[in-house]
């Protein structure tokens, strides 16, 4: 599994000021725990949702697993789309149904389409839910409703959720940045799990908070006005670094 992007520039309509990405190129190997920082407006969103097919680049290239993300028909997105896990900044859940249906939707992309149109969930998709719910902590929530969890819960839903993909590409847009310091770092940790689980998992999260992504993460880009400024190991992440990414 592998993830390339090659001079990637993504500009969003014509009256857009500059390009929200601009001529990026970076190469995620499997095994990469990669934090991605810079300020709002950098282009983090954008870089996560290029990878998933959520966004064209205006130019380049987008490689998943060999696939060119800018380049397949629907159906081919669909099915790639289909092992890229991803977890959002506000859970992306369905709030007043149960934790347990919730994470069984996170395998619709990869059933037939007429089971997902009668809404039929088998035995092993409920017993491979179950299990997710429990490796995250939520075992006895199953039949819970969503909008009745905390934030910490429902994200934990969420990583249950994008577990059932086994994902070979596991994505997150400030996947804690609605949740206290706390809960955060449990979010950080179940994501770090996750993440080790499969040797070949790529996994690339948005991070506001650099310490978070300095703590937790393998690998970090740094990115600013749709350019990559840094990337390389937490360890090289220096004041001046800092100041690259986040000063004016
Ligand atoms: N749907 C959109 N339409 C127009 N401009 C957008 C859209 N999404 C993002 N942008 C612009 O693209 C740039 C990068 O945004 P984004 O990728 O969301 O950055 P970040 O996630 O780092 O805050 C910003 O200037 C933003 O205003
Ligand atoms: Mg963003």
């Amino acid at each position: 599994m592998t993830v390339r992007m090659e001079q990637v520039t993504v500009t969003y309509g014509r009256g857009a000021a500059g390009s929200a990405l601009d001529g990026l190129s970076l190469a995620f190997r499997p095994g990469d725990f990669v934090g991605v920082l810079g300020r709002s407006g950098a282009g983090k969103s954008t870089l996560i949702r290029c990878i998933n097919g959520l966004v064209r680049p205006s130019s380049g290239v987008v490689e998943v697993d060999g696939l060119d993300m800018t380049r397949i028909d629907e159906r081919g997105l669909r099915e790639a789309r289909s092992r890229i896990g991803m977890v959002f900044q506000q859970f992306g859940l369905v709030p007043r149904t149960t934790a347990l249906t919730n994470v069984m939707l996170g395998t619709v992309g990869q059933r037939p389409a007429w089971r997902n149109a009668v809404g039929y969930f088998g035995r092993d998709e409920r017993q491979r839910a179950l299990a997710a719910l429990e490796a995250v902590g939520l075992g006895d929530y199953a039949s819970r409703r969503v909008e009745q969890l905390s934030g910490g819960q429902q994200q934990r839903v969420a990583i249950a959720r994008a577990m059932m993909q086994r994902p070979t590409v596991l994505l997150g847009d400030e996947p804690v940045s609605s949740l206290d310091p706390v809960t955060s770092r449990g979010i950080m940790e179940l994501f770090e799990r996750v993440h080790r689980e499969d040797a070949r998992r790529i996994t690339i999260v948005n991070l506001h908070d650099p310490e978070l992504a300095l703590a937790f993460c393998s690998r970090i880009v740094g990115l600013k006005a749709g350019c990559v400024v840094f990337d390389g190991p937490p360890g090289d992440v220096t004041p001046d670094v800092r100041r690259t990414i986040y000063g004016e």
